[in-house]
């Protein structure tokens, strides 16, 4: 059977492992759910087409051309990977994804390869240029912003710039499922046919169970080779009835800010304990902070905090990443004092 190696600690009475909207799900969209529960939604095939989900997609991050909604990055990623073939896979490293990757281009016949970005003071430096560089025609470039698991954060004219230089045929797939909870969904004005917008709302919205993301793309080439793998329902009807509704509804837009601004001023505090305890902190502008402890491993201090009830993402499985870093995710305030007195006590005097 296939292992996934992610975050969630089964048992952990305080769990940062996942990297949700602290604030949890918002509850007009919980009421949706139900509302779209009792209408019967789920009682019929979901809409193939999705056109109101679609609509409701581009007029709330203002987009234009190619939508094409997905369970999931998860979904869109192996579904960028079946359609468009690449014969490389060059991903930003360490990011999110790279385990499937590696299990779809076993299949698929693609090769992978990492940049790995390199560590200097207290961030791990994306270099989306040599990203860029070292993509050829038909090869598939692939970065999160925010990444995950070090929070590093790409200014998105940079990759803008670097899609728009790439060879015929080679494209730059962006991840920005952590972006609502740090600077912002950074799409505005144009975006190069070589630039595809991979989006969730799985951690904005704290709703992992939904699969809800989609693909944005200005080249009519990529959606229909996209399209032409999906298979039709792939989106469930539930799903698509209340983030239709949600993101409709006004009041999602009030929501993802305070989310934001919650989010910074709590890992502000996370950050700033745990650099006086010794860790070492990676700047971050996400709704998760990744630290150095070299004094022990992640195995280590993921199996002590477990015990303690508390669940830490080892961050040792990403690529680049060596035996000495752990990610954890900024949580209400009460988790936060919980899990910051363990890391507090597990530093050296
Ligand atoms: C950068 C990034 N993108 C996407 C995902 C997964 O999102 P989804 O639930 O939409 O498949 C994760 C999950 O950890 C992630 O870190």
């Amino acid at each position: 059977m296939r292992r996934l190696i992610h975050g969630g600690v089964e048992g952990a009475a305080i769990d940062l492992s996942t990297n949700l909207n602290p604030l949890g799900p918002p509850p007009e969209l919980e009421e949706a759910l139900m509302r779209c529960l009792r209408e019967g939604v789920h009682r019929r095939y979901p809409d193939p087409g999705m056109e109101g989900l679609k609509e409701a997609i581009k007029s709330f991050y203002r987009l234009s051309d190619w939508v094409i909604p997905v369970a999931g990055a998860a979904e869109g990623l192996m579904l960028l990977l079946t359609a468009l073939r690449p014969a490389r896979v060059i991903t930003l490293s360490p990011t999110f994804g790279e385990h499937e990757v590696e299990g779809a281009c076993s299949v698929l016949g693609c090769s992978v390869k990492h940049v790995i970005m390199e560590e200097g003071g207290e961030v791990f430096r994306p270099d989306v240029q040599a990203l860029a560089e070292s993509l050829g025609p038909g090869d598939l470039g692939l970065l999160s912003s925010p990444n995950n698991p070090t929070g590093a954060y790409v200014r998105y004219e940079g990759v803008v710039d670097a899609a728009e230089a790439l060879p015929e045929g080679a494209v730059i797939v962006l991840d920005t499922a952590y972006s609502e909870l740090g600077p912002g969904f950074p799409v505005a004005g144009g975006v190069p046919p070589s630039l595809i917008i991979l989006h969730s709302l799985t951690k904005s919205l704290a709703v992992p169970g939904l699969r809800a993301g989609f693909i944005y793309t200005t080249s009519g080439a990529v959606a229909e080779a996209v399209d032409s793998v999906r298979q039709p329902w792939n989106i469930p009807s539930l799903t698509q009835c209340a983030v239709t509704e949600a993101l409709g509804g006004g009041w999602l837009r009030d929501y993802l800010r305070a989310s934001a601004s919650y989010v910074s001023w709590a890992r502000d505090v996370m950050g700033s304990r745990l650099r006086r305890a010794g860790y070492k902190v990676f700047r971050s502008s996400a709704n998760f902070i990744l630290l150095k402890h070299p004094w022990i491993t992640a195995r280590e201090l993921f199996l002590r905090a477990r015990r303690g009830g508390i669940g830490v993402r080892p961050a040792h499985t990403f690529a680049g990443l060596g035996e000495h870093y752990t990610r954890v995710a900024v949580g209400l305030p009460w988790e936060i004092e919980a899990v910051v007195r363990f890391l507090e006590s597990e530093a050296p005097d």
